[in-house]
């Protein structure tokens, strides 16, 4: 069955953890493994944080939105936000490259290597979206086709 959802929050720390329980819940319904809906649950908080920090500089007003829909291969996510964007993405998707001295660089890292796909669509001063991919497992789809 398909289903979608949409999610719009203020970019405060404690949101980073609910949007971490909605997809962990959504994953739950579909046939995850439990380490892929620890894989999404990471990679959700990465987005979501660098949308807070980065997009919004940490300033508590920003809105972000959390899209998601499945069918019957794969979950898709996307996190939007309106603030300041990313000039450089080819640089900013670097390992452990940051703008920011104290932080490690590495949400982007773990997005990529969680993710089967991720996208990452930005404009400076328009904002910014980052659509993260995860497929279901195909072991499962074939065990449930074979059935049917
Ligand atoms: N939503 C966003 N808006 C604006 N800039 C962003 C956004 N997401 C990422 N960036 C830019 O991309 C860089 C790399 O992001 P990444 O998540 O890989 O590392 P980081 O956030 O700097 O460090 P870490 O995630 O390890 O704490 C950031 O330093 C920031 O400059
Ligand atoms: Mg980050």
């Amino acid at each position: 069955m398909d289903n979608k959802i949409r999610l719009e929050f203020t970019g405060i720390g404690e949101n980073v953890a609910l949007a971490r329980l909605v997809v962990a819940s959504l994953a739950g319904q579909l046939n995850f493994t439990l380490s892929d809906i620890e894989e999404l649950k990471v990679a959700v908080s990465e987005a979501v944080s660098n949308s807070i920090i980065h997009g919004y500089n940490a300033v508590p007003s920003g809105i972000v939105i959390l899209e998601a829909w499945s069918d019957i291969d794969s979950l898709v996510i996307k996190i939007v936000d309106m603030g300041k964007g990313i000039a450089d993405i080819q640089k900013a998707m670097e390992p452990a490259y940051s703008t920011e001295p104290d932080r490690m660089g590495l949400g982007f890292v773990f997005m990529q290597s969680f993710m089967d796909d991720l996208q990452v669509d930005s404009e400076p001063g328009k904002g910014t979206t980052v659509t993260l991919v995860k497929k279901i497992s195909t072991d499962a789809g074939r065990l449930n086709s074979s059935q049917n």
